[in-house]
């Protein structure tokens, strides 16, 4: 059987990691982060794809081509997580798993980050681990859709 397809996506600023406010977000690249969610996702025998964009309608545009073919959704959707409510009607029509990640802890911040717009149609959400977060939303995808 083919294995299941994880979509990890990425929003706006997220090349900037290993260079954007360290203090905050850590030292390892966006790369980093995903070859360590690819090594989690190969352990369970799950297939993980990952696009970045800094553009909405890109994001929204890969959650539709999601549809009926990948099993979950990773998605940190860096400030887009705080207004963008077309990615929250994407990820409504999504029929699969939908997991919210963040580096940072948003709600330990500004008071404007407290605010997501993601989580109400996420199934749940990871936040404040820095890149062990990845890993996490993996392993709770892995155990949502069964995976070994
Ligand atoms: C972030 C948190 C967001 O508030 C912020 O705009 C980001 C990154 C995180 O991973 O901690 O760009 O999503």
């Amino acid at each position: 059987m083919a294995e299941p397809i994880v979509l990890l996506l990425s929003g706006p600023n997220l090349t900037l990691l290993g260079e954007r406010q360290p203090e905050i977000y850590g030292v390892a690249t966006l790369e980093d982060h995903v070859g360590r969610a690819r090594a989690a996702a190969r352990a369970h025998g799950i297939e993980l794809e990952h696009f970045q964009s800094d553009a909405e309608a890109d994001l929204v545009r890969e959650i539709h081509r999601a549809r009926g073919r990948a099993r979950a959704i990773v998605i940190n959707a860096g400030a887009l997580t705080h207004y963008s409510w077309s990615l929250h009607d994407a990820l409504a029509a999504f029929d699969g798993v939908v997991v919210e990640l963040h580096l940072s802890n948003p709600d330990a911040r500004e008071p404007w980050r407290h605010q997501s717009v993601i989580s109400p149609v996420a199934d749940g959400s990871i936040a404040g681990f820095g890149g062990l977060g990845y890993e996490l939303a993996i392993e709770a995808v892995a155990a949502l859709i069964g995976a070994r």
